[in-house]
Formats: C-alpha cells, sequence, structure tokens
C-alpha cells in the first residue's frame, strides 16, 4: 500500500535520494535537481512544505512545494499577476518518483494533496514549470487543470512552459 504525508525534516536524504535517481530517468535538461540545503529550507524552513509518498516507510515519491511569496523567482511575475496576488503563489516546485515506482499515477497523486494543503494555507495560484520535451510531467500538469502559459529560458538556460492553476474563484 502507497501512504502519502507531510515531510518532515528527516525527509531531506530520501527525498535527495528519489530526486537523484529520477535526474537518471529522463533526458538531461527536462529536470534539475536540488541540493540538499535547499530542500531542507522548504521542508520545515519556512520556505514551503512537502508531501512525499511511501511504500513500507520507504519513500518513493515526493513533491516540494514553495512559497515565494516577494523573491525573486515568484512564477506570477512572469505571468505579470498584481502584486497583491503575488502572496498567494504556491510554486509546485519539484516533483519526482523513483524510477521503479513510475508508472502508478504518483505525480497526480501527490500534486493533488499538495494542492489541497496549499488550499488550507489561503493560496489562490498553483505555479510550476516544466520542460517542453518532459512529455509525462506535461501531460500530468494538463489532466490536473493547469494551463500552459508561456515559454521561458530559467535555471541556468533550460526553456521552460510555466503552467498555472487557480485554485480557488
Ligand atoms: C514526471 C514523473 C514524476 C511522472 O511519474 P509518474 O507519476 O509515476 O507517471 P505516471 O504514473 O503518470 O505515468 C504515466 C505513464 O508514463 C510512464 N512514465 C512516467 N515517467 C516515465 C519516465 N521517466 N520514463 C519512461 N516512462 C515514464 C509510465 O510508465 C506510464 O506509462 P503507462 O501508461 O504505459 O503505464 C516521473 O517521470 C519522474 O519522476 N520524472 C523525473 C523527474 C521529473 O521530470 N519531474 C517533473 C519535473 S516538472
Amino acid at each position: 500500500m502507497i501512504t502519502i504525508r507531510q515531510t518532515g525534516p528527516d525527509d531531506v536524504w530520501p527525498i535527495r535520494s528519489v530526486m537523484t535517481a529520477a535526474l537518471a530517468s529522463v533526458p538531461m535538461g527536462d529536470f534539475v535537481a536540488d541540493d540538499p540545503d535547499f530542500i531542507a529550507r522548504h521542508i520545515g524552513g519556512g520556505e514551503g512544505t512537502g508531501l512525499v509518498a511511501l511504500s513500507k516507510q520507504t519513500v518513493i515519491a515526493y513533491v516540494l512545494v514553495r512559497f515565494p511569496g516577494r523573491a525573486a523567482d515568484n512564477l506570477g511575475l512572469d505571468l505579470g499577476l498584481p502584486a497583491d496576488e503575488l502572496g498567494s503563489v504556491a510554486h509546485m516546485e519539484s516533483v519526482a518518483v523513483d524510477p521503479e515506482w513510475q508508472g502508478h499515477g504518483l505525480q497526480i497523486r501527490l500534486v493533488t494533496a499538495a494542492e489541497e494543503l496549499v488550499r488550507t494555507f489561503g493560496m489562490v495560484w498553483s505555479l510550476c514549470t516544466v520542460s517542453p520535451t518532459n512529455t509525462y510531467s506535461l501531460a500530468n500538469f494538463i489532466r490536473l487543470g493547469y494551463e500552459r502559459k508561456i515559454n521561458v529560458v530559467k535555471y541556468g538556460g533550460f526553456e521552460r512552459v510555466v503552467l498555472a492553476k487557480r485554485l480557488r474563484s
């Protein structure tokens, strides 16, 4: 049975391990891994939150959520959102599934659960970036109701589609 729970401080290295394994499962440039410090800041350091999927107590997939607030990387700025809406933006910052567990719909399960969580924090916008060649991730976000907005170059030279979903009217 696969269970999902919110992240805690001990999840940094299990998440990092899934991240590096998943990185090897997609063509170079389709996914960018984050360093452990970035993960720690988002799962307990106040900049975001996260969810992990577990099989027999082992982390097999995760989603990291970032609350960018007034930071320069707020994707709301790329979309031209009004300044008073930037504080209600959540980024689906990173999501990955251990290659041995891909194909079980875990990205959709995790992002759906993350959306429910950030709604309880009052967030209005769920935004993310996906490589235009990352067909699995793009298809999943479209299925979840995200709209393709613009193409940008980010993360040191990688093309990305910015997608957006309004979580409440
Ligand atoms: C994108 C990702 C999270 C999707 O994982 P998932 O939730 O397990 O994918 P799904 O269950 O929706 O899989 C749908 C289909 O795509 C296939 N698939 C998913 N990811 C795949 C991959 N990396 N390589 C080959 N096939 C893959 C599945 O096997 C499944 O095929 P099927 O329908 O024939 O059974 C996963 O591919 C991954 O971790 N990729 C690396 C990290 C990444 O790109 N993250 C997203 C950044 S925006």
